[in-house]
């Protein structure tokens, strides 16, 4: 399966340009969407669901146009919406059971097996009884996944699923994304890169509405590399770096600063080159560097 997404925009009423000219082409597996709040993550998303229209362009998902096969794109979709609200006085399975009805599901016997499978496969069994309002954020998105998954989707769209998650509840989270099928599409959207360094074959760096960057994660990392610098300095060292150089990054750490530079020549002393890595890759698109000359 194939999804084609072709100069998609979509300015809204209050005049916020949300998208600007998306193209993608996304194959199975899983794909990781990376930008900043407000970059059109959620847009796009919803878009490709079809829950709300483009300005223009147009969504093919194999032979299906989303905008125009609305009931065909239902039928292989599954989505787990950045905001989702679950009801808090039912319980895990009478939802996910409700929901697969929804989907469709009238023979009662094969429904029992479907959702007891998802129930194993996101690791609920035990909290299958108990009110969805008394689930931790990490039991909350794993429910998301389990509902997303009825009906065996084709695609699978997850926005934002790991924010807010603590660092061992997305790290369970993250296994059982990886454990969804490979013959499947999977648009996972974060603003967390670890969440695309751990999953994704694939990805796009989303930026004011613009796609910025797409490719392979190790392709794209091939493009800094012997590139980046490293040094621990003082905070009041950083302006001066970061005035006579091009800085990815600069984070403290144990009461320094820890600076990340882009640069084709050796930098002083006090600086080593070091690997890139995927989170270089999104700051120096975040800032605007100019990565000119890198190959
Ligand atoms: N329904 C809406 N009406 C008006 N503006 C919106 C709406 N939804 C999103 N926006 C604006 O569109 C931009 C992109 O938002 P969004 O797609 O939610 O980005 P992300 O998911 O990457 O945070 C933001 O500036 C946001 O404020
Ligand atoms: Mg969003």
């Amino acid at each position: 399966m194939n999804l084609s997404i072709k100069n998609i925009s979509k300015t809204y009423s209050n005049g916020v340009q949300a998208l600007k000219n998306v193209s993608l082409e996304i194959n199975n597996g899983m794909f990781g969407l990376l930008g900043p709040n407000g970059a059109g993550k959620s847009t796009l998303m919803r878009t490709i669901a079809a829950l709300q229209d483009a300005d223009n362009g147009s969504i093919m998902i194999g032979d299906i146009n989303a905008a125009q096969d609305k009931q065909k794109l239902r039928e292989i979709l599954g989505y787990l919406p950045q905001e989702f609200g679950v009801y808090p006085k039912i319980s895990c399975y009478d939802l996910l059971d409700h929901m697969a009805v929804m989907k469709g599901m009238v023979d009662s016997k094969i429904r029992k097996e479907i959702v007891e499978s998802l129930i194993h496969q996101t690791n609920l069994w035990d909290a299958k009884d108990r009110n969805l309002g008394t689930y931790s954020g990490g039991m909350k998105q794993r429910f998301g996944i389990a509902q997303a998954l009825i009906g065996d989707p084709k695609l699978i769209i997850v926005d934002e699923p790991t924010a807010g998650l603590d660092p061992m509840e997305r790290n369970r989270f993250h296994n059982l994304l990886s454990e969804i099928g490979e013959n499947v599409i999977v648009i996972l959207s974060t603003h967390i890169v670890d969440d695309v360094r751990d999953l994704c074959n694939d990805m796009a760096i989303i930026l004011d509405g613009e796609v910025k960057m797409v490719g392979e994660p190790i392709e794209l990392i091939k493009s800094l590399n012997g590139k980046v610098w490293k040094g621990l300095v003082d905070k009041n060292e950083v302006i001066k770096i970061e005035e006579q150089n091009q800085v990815i990054s600069s984070r403290l750490h144990m009461g320094k600063v820890q600076v990340r530079v882009f640069s084709h020549t050796p930098l002083e002393n006090s600086f080593e080159k070091t690997d890139a890595e995927i989170e270089d890759l999104y700051f120096s698109t975040i800032h605007g560097l100019d990565l000119s000359g890198a190959e």
